[in-house]
């Protein structure tokens, strides 16, 4: 039976929480991991800019990679590009979307933290979600500006600044009218690497929602309705990572993305 060949994009290592639902999914898929660490961190960059990036990114992946289908394993680019990749690219894309619905149905207290990168934090998009699904809720909103790096250092065999992380966290944690938050959505797919960390500098405890699980199931269904290409010779093999720049080829990041189940990997000089 031919298998599904899916590409994983991410600025970085975030997405690789995705992967790993993904690869557990679906067992016998194909899967090619992207990630535009020439880039990296998306959160910080400007809209306009970004979005034609990630647009021209993905352009020369799909090309590299012939996938069937595309996972956008990060909130920062889903936010703002997957509009513009449906008009410009043919193959079905999955999103990464804040997970503000699952954490309006899961919240007791109707206090709410969502963590996110900064970019993703600004966006009409996540705005939006809030207005339409948790507007009965308290929403404490934080774009954390040095989390996903702390993620990747942890994932980079690091030891992790625990004063810092706590600094970066605490904004979700509030309490307002004798209640405290009591759900923390991880809006950016970098943050499962470190649930166990923010669990442990966090002042209480909360849910936290990981949405690799509920992507991982989608991308199932679309693969489900999708007729499987045949690719040429020269496609990826499964478990590579395509880098963007070779500054993220040193050897700790290359073990890393191995841990995560991608050995092999391929540059693609794309300079940001
Ligand atoms: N992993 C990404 C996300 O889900 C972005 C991290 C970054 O590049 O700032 O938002």
């Amino acid at each position: 039976m031919a298998q599904p060949r899916i590409l994983l994009f991410d600025s970085g290592m975030g997405g690789l929480t995705v992967a790993r639902a993904v690869a557990h999914q679906m067992p016998d898929a194909h899967l090619i991991y992207a990630a535009d660490n020439a880039a990296f961190p998306y959160g910080a960059w400007k809209e306009k800019e970004l979005v034609k990036r990630i647009v021209m990114v993905i352009g020369r992946l799909i090309e590299l990679a012939q996938p069937d289908v595309v996972v956008v394993a990060c909130n920062t680019a889903s936010t703002i590009a997957l509009a513009e990749l449906r008009a410009v690219y043919a193959v079905p894309f999955v999103g990464t979307v804040p997970a503000i619905k699952p954490a309006a149905a899961q919240t007791r207290s109707n206090v709410i933290g969502v963590l996110a990168t900064p970019g993703t934090v600004s966006r009409e998009y996540t705005h939006s979600l809030i207005h339409t699904f948790a507007f009965h809720c308290k929403v404490f909103l934080h774009g954390a500006p040095r989390l996903a790096e702390i993620a990747e250092q942890k994932l980079r065999g690091h030891a992790i600044d625990m004063e810092e992380l706590k600094r970066e966290v605490a904004p979700v944690f509030r309490k307002r009218d004798g209640k405290q938050t009591d759900v923390v959505v991880l809006a950016c797919t970098h943050y499962p690497l470190i649930t166990a960390e923010i669990a442990r500098v966090a002042p209480w405890a909360v849910t936290y929602i990981d949405p690799a699980p509920a992507i991982a199931r989608r991308t199932a269904d679309i693969v489900e309705e999708t007729p499987l290409k045949v690719a040429d010779a020269n496609v990826p093999a499964h478990g590579t990572v395509v880098l963007t720049s070779a500054r993220g080829s040193a050897s700790e990041t290359l073990a890393a993305y191995a841990s995560m189940g991608f050995p092999q990997h391929r540059v693609i000089d794309l300079p940001a």
